[in-house]
């Protein structure tokens, strides 16, 4: 009955992981997936959300059902964040926001709705993305193409081709876009080219899918959203899909949101209708515990201002290891330019690393990167730096 069902070759982050917990190498270090661990190696559990779980906990409550568009507070804290709490677009009302279950289930959510709502739509993606942003699109029928993006002999972007690409885009094609810390090159726009960028869009009729999931791990809170408030500021309509699970350490709970800003509050409201009855279709409502956390933490000033503190100390611990990382190979590999790795932003370097490089790293030394060349770097601390940048530099030297 079976037999004409596909084998599923597995995924090329997860199946990795996989792979890593499997390898006896004493030394193995995990630079593959996007987790941040700390200084000791370990996944933290932020002190903000100490304090939310111990309110949850004490006294123990009932859990009902929460709403097909998840905890009103939950749902604010994402606009909140994503534009701004005294943002326009927010006063008037004109934001359709749910919670879903992680940035992957906002995005699929939003392209089921695009399926149905626009179904001539292509979806054009980022020259490289992370391969999931293709499978979902794909999963929910939508064709999808790339526009060029990154440009691996300057580690900069292809600006030019790029705007040439998505100027000739037909009128409500979807452009998915990384606002920070792009997945997997860890190289992004300025704001001067997201200006450039976003008046092609408006001029093409396109619709922008922007989808942030290290807000914070960037330049800082408000900078890293830059793309998303200049869309709502020219009024485009707009999805945003966005993740909790990087800044609050939350992975588990898959915490994340979609919001979309529509021209009108009616508009709004009818958008807001179909994403819920969406919802409901796939899955009926979100869990409620991730929720719960997100909403304390974001509507209580105090915890508020703490894990803003706490999501820089993760980003400036990263951004200590680029530091390293790089002065170590300088000094290995003199002949090659690392500014790469201090240039690019949030958890990924684009590390230009060949397939084989990338495989000896693997099978040699237990260092696991993606096979695109994509290093995490938060799974460096200051006790495997050296040996990861010395297993780099035995892997450089026979090119
Ligand atoms: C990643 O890119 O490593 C993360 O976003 C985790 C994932 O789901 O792929």
């Amino acid at each position: 009955m079976f037999e004409r069902v596909d084998y599923y070759a597995g995924d090329p982050i997860l199946g990795l992981v996989e792979k890593f917990n499997a390898d006896s190498n004493p030394n193995k270090v995990n630079l593959s997936i996007g987790i941040y661990y700390d200084e000791n190696n370990k996944l933290p559990v932020l002190e903000c959300v100490k304090t939310a779980e111990q309110r949850i906990a004490n006294p123990i409550s009932p859990r009902p059902y929460l709403p097909m568009s998840g905890l009103p507070g939950h749902r604010l804290a994402c606009q909140n964040l994503l534009f701004g709490a005294d943002a326009p677009v927010l006063q008037e009302k004109r934001v359709a926001t749910i919670a879903t279950i992680g940035g992957s289930g906002a995005l699929k959510v939003g392209a089921e709705f695009i399926h149905e709502w626009f179904p001539k739509s292509k979806c054009y993606v980022s020259d490289p993305t992370w391969a999931n942003h293709i499978a979902i699109f794909e999963g929910c029928d939508i064709e999808v193409g790339t526009y060029p993006y990154y440009d691996k002999s300057t580690n900069g972007i292809k600006f030019d081709d790029m705007m040439a690409f998505i100027g000739q885009l037909h009128k409500h094609d979807v452009v998915l876009l990384h606002p920070c810390c792009h997945n997997p090159t860890g190289t992004d726009l300025t704001q001067a080219q997201w200006d450039a960028l976003l008046d092609v869009i408006k001029e093409r009729e396109l619709i922008p899918f922007m989808d942030i999931a290290y807000q914070g791990f960037g330049q800082d809170m408000d900078s890293d959203a830059y793309a998303i408030r200049k869309a709502a500021e020219m009024n485009l309509p707009l999805f945003v899909s966005n993740s909790f699970s990087k800044n609050l350490s939350l992975y588990g709970e898959r915490v994340g949101g979609l919001s979309v800003i529509c021209p009108s509050i009616s508009e709004a409201e009818r958008v807001f209708g179909q994403l819920v009855y969406t919802v409901r279709r796939i899955y009926t409502s979100p869990p409620s515990h991730g929720g719960r956390i997100l909403d304390i933490i974001m509507n209580d000033d105090a915890l508020y201002q703490q894990w803003v503190g706490e999501v820089y100390g993760m980003r400036d611990r990263i951004k200590a290891m680029r530091l390293k990382l790089k002065s170590v190979l300088e000094a290995k590999v003199p002949a090659r330019n690392f500014d790469y790795i201090t240039n690019q932003n949030g958890m990924f370097s684009f590390t230009g690393l060949t397939p084989e490089q990338v495989e000896r790293l693997q099978t040699e030394f237990g260092v696991y990167l993606i096979s695109n060349s994509r290093m995490c770097m938060a799974g460096l601390n200051v006790d495997n730096v050296d040996y990861v940048a010395n297993a780099m530099a035995e892997v450089l030297k026979v090119e």
